[in-house]
């Protein structure tokens, strides 16, 4: 267990290619006991806190499952409006009595940089599970580590990214991520969609490769990984401009058939309508598969902040 552990994941930049690294190795080991076959007690006693304030599924679930295979327990509010952040009271206040309950908080929220303004209230870890647009960074996680055990390695691949590039939290921490692997990136997007631009100058800064397309039928062939993302409705201003892109990239399995030989396709789920429910079936789709491995990710993320030592 590494001795400097972030006190908090707010960001992506938080970790290096070598915390990534060892988070993921850490992954790998607890793979068994994600799935409940084996029994680990490493978290007896400790309480990780789940503060949602926009809906979530899978990383929601996976977290407290997550705690709960580390033999930890879990608390949770119902919803955003059943808190007293209803009643007016300010994220920090709120930040600082869970922390006060806990020994880890997740927080998801709308605006940009909660996390980090959280981070700074809480005497306990703070992890960011999606701030606004900002970022996601252990959906990042969970992304390399499928992208690991499909490929073999991170580094080696073309990664096309496609879908909502501008609003996709999950793309921003990936693409930065991806760029400190050093692999070859393909921004697959309409123009109004495309990564912004102090965020590209920043990967490219980085030494990333990036190229721009508007279409994936012009980089199927060259691509091996395929991530594709929804077009985020909630956070545009303008709903007729949500209409004029909601329906731009549909994977469908002939599209698949004409892609570089060994190619995968994910997504962070959830899906409407960009991937056809007809590729499940084949061996390139690994979404289902990406978001299984949120629990062992999360586990590792879980005990390396609160410093336990797990044999996995
Ligand atoms: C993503 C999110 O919340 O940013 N979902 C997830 O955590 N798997 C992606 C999305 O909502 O489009």
């Amino acid at each position: 267990m590494r001795s400097a552990a972030p006190r908090h994941l707010c960001h992506i930049g938080d970790l290096t290619v070598e915390d990534m690294d060892r988070l993921l190795d850490t992954a790998e080991r607890m793979l068994p006991a994600s799935r409940g076959e084996r029994v680990v007690s490493a978290a007896d006693g400790r309480i990780l806190a789940t503060l949602f304030y926009e809906p979530s599924t899978r990383t929601r679930l996976s977290f407290e499952s997550a705690m709960l295979r580390l033999g930890g327990d879990v608390i949770s509010t119902a919803e955003s409006g059943s808190t007293s952040t209803a009643k007016g009271e300010t994220l920090s206040d709120t930040i600082k009595m869970v922390a006060s309950y806990s020994d880890v908080i997740v927080l998801r929220h709308p605006r940009e940089g909660a996390a980090r303004l959280a981070a700074r209230a809480s005497r306990v870890p703070v992890i960011n599970a999606g701030d606004g647009a900002g970022q996601h960074p252990t959906q990042t996680l969970t992304d390399l580590f499928t992208i690991r055990k499909a490929k073999g390695a991170i580094a080696p691949n073309t990664v096309a990214i496609a879908g909502d590039l501008k609003y996709g939290r999950t793309v921003h921490s990936l693409a930065q991520a991806l760029a400190l692997y050093g692999v070859d990136m393909i921004f697959v997007a309409p123009e109004s969609l495309q990564v912004p631009q102090d965020m590209r100058e920043n990967l490219e800064r980085m030494g990333a490769k990036i190229r721009t397309a508007t279409t994936l039928e012009e980089v199927i062939a060259e691509t091996d990984v395929l991530y594709m993302t929804r077009i985020q409705k909630e956070r545009f201003p303008d709903l007729d401009e949500y209409r004029k892109v909601q329906n731009v990239f549909h994977v469908n399995n002939r599209l698949v058939a004409d892609g570089k030989k060994g190619i995968i396709v994910m997504h962070p789920l959830p899906r409407v309508g960009e991937i056809d429910p007809s590729v499940d079936e084949t061996p390139a789709a690994k979404y289902f598969e990406q978001a299984a491995h949120g629990v062992p990710v999360r586990m590792a993320l879980l005990a390396d902040l609160l410093g336990l030592e797990v044999r996995g």
